[in-house]
């Protein structure tokens, strides 16, 4: 969370980081701010709320200088003010700051018994003071910053600019990820390529407890044991940072519309012979493994939980779902024979990374599906299999989700060939029904206008249900996390068969219910709970194929039929109409759909 971006340019920057925190706008939007050096002065323009609060600002009150630093926060430690918006300034040094310093009260005492007091709640203050209080004693500015980096505890990616210093940023990585861009006479410290993506194509990328002086001549790195460090530079594909809304409304729109491409992309990737054999990388072979746990937060973990029925029906592997946060504190033991899988979009998401270095030492094989191919997770994985989502901005995701579940699909194959679960007719039914999906997500992005008429009655509700059972109870959940995350409206996932035991007392007449449910061996079980809630007036949205709502459909408050799937990519094709219909309910409640309130996309804190 919290975006960061440096420039050392050619020319005026306060233009330049208002764009390149544009890109990183996803990372959080509780404030935004800049820093530049101009002539020698150091000065910033800092304001609460959305990048354009702080555009507004700079056209009254412009920042020039070819130099600058610029910060777009998601809030951790103080209020969304001003005061505690970034960058933060003490003396000749100012800093912007993605993480958390663990020991900023201790840091707080120290510098307070020396005369600096702070001024604001947060954490990074102190790195500032810190860096003041060295640069005070007597220290350069490269030697102050090295001082001040040694003292602190935490997860952090900074970016220092100084007064006095219109050639010299100081870039530093533990825990968050960070870049280096190579301009033309100009260079560049970034979040990530993406911010950085109109600038340049040239990355490095800083590894874990790295320094960089950084000048226009170039950088100079350092490790974690302040050696000097040789860092490849890389090109990064300009396409695969595009970021437009190409006319959709929002992005969200765009990425629900593009998931027929995608996951088409995705199988042309994983799949050979035109879609006839599965190609995967040669370490991914399942023999002898008895176990994975699959680990990841938030939609990436609904991802995991509708897998673990793919992997224990398909290939008779047993599995443990587990949320990133709590596997890394469960610490719990795990056979050396088996794998251990971590499932992310951003690839770094705190937990789930600190979840994966838990596991290293004790498994045969970390492996992870991540969207983005260069983040910490990929790089820090045995095998990093890459979702092929392309480039995801709505806070909510939506296409990443189905491209994790179409590469855990044919990861369960995978597993069901090696273990001789699968014999070769029944692996060609299974890829032919994923040779299936684009075209039947098309059909589904078809009700639209349906879904849209629905969405209008939705939005007035306090709470809704969705029921799912089998693969479609992790739909149900997702289905439920998407409504809230972006309408704000109150609503549950439940798995079907656990109604009874206490949701039930919530149904009435303004309840909406709805239920996922393909035609498919579970389907009479699902039709019966849905029996029970209409019995108690509850309004049951029915979510099936043709043969489900002529079967199942008489009394509902509504239906949306879509085409027939097979049960096995059922999952992945009952997720456009859940996303569709938190999209469209946001819309009749006018919430930000692309940014909603006290989210980020990438939670790089824990
Ligand atoms: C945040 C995002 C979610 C995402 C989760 C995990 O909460 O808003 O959309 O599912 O993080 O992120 P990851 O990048 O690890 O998939």
């Amino acid at each position: 969370m919290c975006g960061i971006v440096g420039v050392l340019g050619q020319h005026e920057v306060g233009p330049i980081l208002v764009e390149a925190l544009k890109r990183l706008e996803y990372r959080g939007y509780d404030s935004a701010g800049i820093a530049t050096v101009n002539g020698g002065r150091l000065d910033r323009r800092r304001a609460i709320g959305k990048l354009a609060n702080l555009s507004d600002l700079l056209v009254h009150e412009p920042l020039a200088g070819k130099a600058g630093i610029g910060h777009t926060r998601w809030a951790t430690h103080g209020a969304p003010t001003v005061a505690n918006a970034h960058p933060h300034r003490a003396g000749k040094v100012a800093v912007v700051h993605n993480g958390i310093i663990e020991n900023f009260r201790e840091l707080r005492q120290e510098l307070e018994a020396v005369g600096l007091i702070p001024e604001t709640e947060t954490d990074t203050e102190t790195i500032v003071l810190l860096t003041r209080h060295y640069m005070d004693q007597g220290q350069d500015p490269r030697t102050a910053a090295a001082s001040t980096l040694g003292r602190l505890k935490g997860a952090f990616a900074l970016c220092f600019l100084f007064e006095g210093e219109d050639d010299l940023m100081i870039a530093a990585r533990r825990g968050s990820p960070l870049a280096i861009g190579h301009g033309d006479g100009e260079m560049y410290v970034g979040s990530d390529a993406i911010a950085l993506a109109p600038l340049t194509d040239r990355i490095t990328y800083l590894e874990e407890g790295d320094r960089a002086e950084v000048t226009r001549a170039g950088v100079v790195i350092f490790d974690a044991a302040g050696r000097l460090a040789n860092r490849a530079e890389t090109r990064i594909e300009r396409e695969a940072t595009r970021v437009e809304k190409a006319g959709y409304k929002h992005f969200m729109a765009k990425e629900i519309a593009e998931q027929p491409v995608v996951i088409a992309d995705a199988l042309r990737h994983y799949l050979a012979q035109g879609g006839t054999a599965l190609s995967l990388p040669e370490e991914i072979d399942f023999t002898g493994v008895d176990r994975i746990s699959l680990v990841a937060c938030g939609t990436a973990y609904y991802a995991c939980s509708v897998a673990k029925y793919w992997f224990e029906q398909i290939a008779g592997l047993p599995v443990d779902v587990d949320i990133a946060s709590e596997f890394r504190y469960r610490e719990p033991p795990l056979s050396p024979t088996s794998w251990a899988l971590f499932v992310s979009q951003s690839g770094e998401t705190a937990d789930t990374l600190a979840a994966l270095r838990h596991a290293h030492e004790q498994v045969a094989k970390v492996v992870s599906v991540v969207n983005v191919a260069t983040s910490s997770i990929a790089r820090e994985s045995d095998v990093a299999l890459p979702s092929l989502a392309g480039v995801e901005v709505g806070v909510a995701s939506t296409k990443a989700f189905t491209c994790q579940l179409t590469v855990l699909a044919v990861l369960a194959l995978k597993a069901g060939v090696d273990r001789g679960r699968l014999d070769p007719g029944a692996l060609a039914r299974h890829l032919s029904s994923l040779a299936s999906l684009p075209g039947l997500m098309n059909h589904a992005l078809g009700l639209e206008s349906e879904i849209a008429t629905i969405a209008g009655q939705l939005s007035e509700a306090q709470d809704v249900l969705f029921l799912g059972r089998g693969p479609m109870f992790p739909l149900a959940l997702e289905g439920a996390l998407k409504l809230k995350e972006i309408s704000y409206i109150h609503a549950e996932g439940y798995a079907s068969g656990e109604l009874k035991h206490g949701p039930i007392a919530l149904i009435d007449s303004h309840v909406p219910v709805i239920v996922m449910a393909p035609r498919d061996g579970l389907f009479d079980k699902t039709v019966s709970n849905m029996q029970e809630v209409m019995a108690r007036h509850g309004q049951v949205l029915l979510i099936s194929d043709a043969g489900g709502i002529a079967e199942g459909g008489t009394g509902v408050w509504n239906s949306l039929t879509l085409p027939t799937a097979d049960p096995f990519v059922a999952p992945i094709l009952f997720a456009l109409p859940a996303q569709m219909l938190a999209y469209h309910t946001a819309i009749a409640k006018g919430t930000d759909v692309d940014q909603p309130r006290n989210l980020a996309k990438s939670v790089t804190v824990e």
